[in-house]
């Protein structure tokens, strides 16, 4: 692919933005959970870059982002009344609802399946920049296919600069992890993807729902996810990731044990100074936002370490967005763990 000229926007330039949208371009922008890669969801040419700019399988299919409540009624073909009450209860957040399709919107998003994914999202900058461009956006994370999602705007200029003409340096993605995903196809609600918003508080709006068996457990290689991201490779430093699960003791005794100049330790702040080996933290063991926060940040700086040949990981918790955490740590270790 030939390099392009990649404009750095400020949060003020939301005109700008819309206008790149508006005409066929990409431009990436923060949302709270990630930086996203956008295109006008409706011009099949403009999503097709997205595919290519991020080296991403044409089978794994894409968000489409709005700005309001009402522009989902143009994009699907039922809206049930368990989907209105997670909007209202979750909407403008860190939650994407799978529901069937309109025939608005183009298969290129859709990989060819009859549903599509929509969020609403509560950045306020992503949430003008929608609004401006004047069309729903599909936008994935806007890193290359295969790395951790960028919470940052220099992850997003390591991953993209050069293949697309915009991105808008905005802060930090707070929330750190991607968005929850929910399918509303089946009978029961299912979570195809954990992330801000949980289990529970789902449950507490819309009762019985379900978690998919692939945010868990690997899936063999025949087997078709109901969210096709999850088969990928994903997350992955180019070192080998090993999470230890066990108390932290276990865990500090056996990563000094495995001491060497080509391992580092990834693991909570509090353990830095009883190890001997170098350390890359990703939050503090008892504030699991803290973690999710910074965990691709940490994974991306294990690839700036030089030699490193092991990372060992402590292991989060599954509770809350400690969930979301594993689940992509777990995908970052290829499903490697050693029970201590
Ligand atoms: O927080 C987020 O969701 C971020 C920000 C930018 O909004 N976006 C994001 O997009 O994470 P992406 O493309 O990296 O992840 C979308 C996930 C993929 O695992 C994809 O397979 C799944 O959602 N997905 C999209 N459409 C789907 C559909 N119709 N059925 C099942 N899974 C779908
Ligand atoms: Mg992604």
């Amino acid at each position: 692919m030939c390099k392009i000229k990649t404009q750095i926007l400020s949060e003020k330039d939301v005109a700008v933005a819309a206008q790149i949208l508006k005409s066929g371009g990409l431009v990436a922008f923060p949302t709270e959970t990630v930086y996203g890669l956008a295109a006008n969801a409706l011009n099949e040419a403009a999503v097709q870059k997205i595919f290519a700019a991020k080296g991403r399988p044409s089978d794994n299919p894409l968000i489409v982002h709005i700005s309001e409540i009402d522009e989902i009624y143009n994009l699907v073909s039922e809206f049930p009344a368990k989907a209105q009450k997670l909007a209202d209860a979750f909407w403008p957040g860190p939650l994407t609802m799978i529901l069937k399709k309109s025939r608005v919107v183009p298969n290129i998003i859709s990989g060819g399946l009859d549903s599509v994914a929509i969020r609403l999202p509560a950045n306020s900058v992503a949430r003008k920049i929608i609004k401006a461009a004047g069309c729903p956006l599909a936008a994935p994370s806007a890193n290359l296919s295969g790395s951790p999602s960028p919470t940052k705007t220099t992850h997003v200029i390591a991953d993209l600069f050069g293949k697309i003409d915009a991105i808008v340096d905005a802060g930090n993605c707070n929330v750190g992890v991607e968005s929850t995903v929910i399918s509303l196809c089946a009978d029961t609600p299912k979570i195809l993807r954990p992330g801000a918003v949980t289990p529970e508080q789902l449950r507490n709006v819309i009762g019985d729902v379900e978690i998919d068996a692939a945010v868990l457990s690997k899936l063999d290689e025949n087997s078709k996810p109901l969210s096709p991201g999850m088969k990928y490779k994903h997350y992955a430093p180019k070192a080998k990731v090993i999470i230890l699960n066990g108390s932290r003791e276990k865990y500090i005794n056996f990563v000094n044990g495995h001491a060497a100049h080509t391992v580092v330790a990834l693991c909570y702040e509090e353990d830095v100074k009883d190890l001997k080996t170098s350390a890359i933290t990703f939050g503090k063991e008892n504030d699991l936002k803290s973690q999710a926060e910074l965990l691709f940040d940490a994974l991306r700086k294990i690839d700036e370490l030089n030699q490193i040949e092991v990372v060992y990981a402590r292991c989060p918790a599954q509770n809350g967005i400690g969930l979301a955490v594993y689940n992509r740590l777990i995908r970052a270790a290829g499903f490697n763990i050693i029970n201590l």
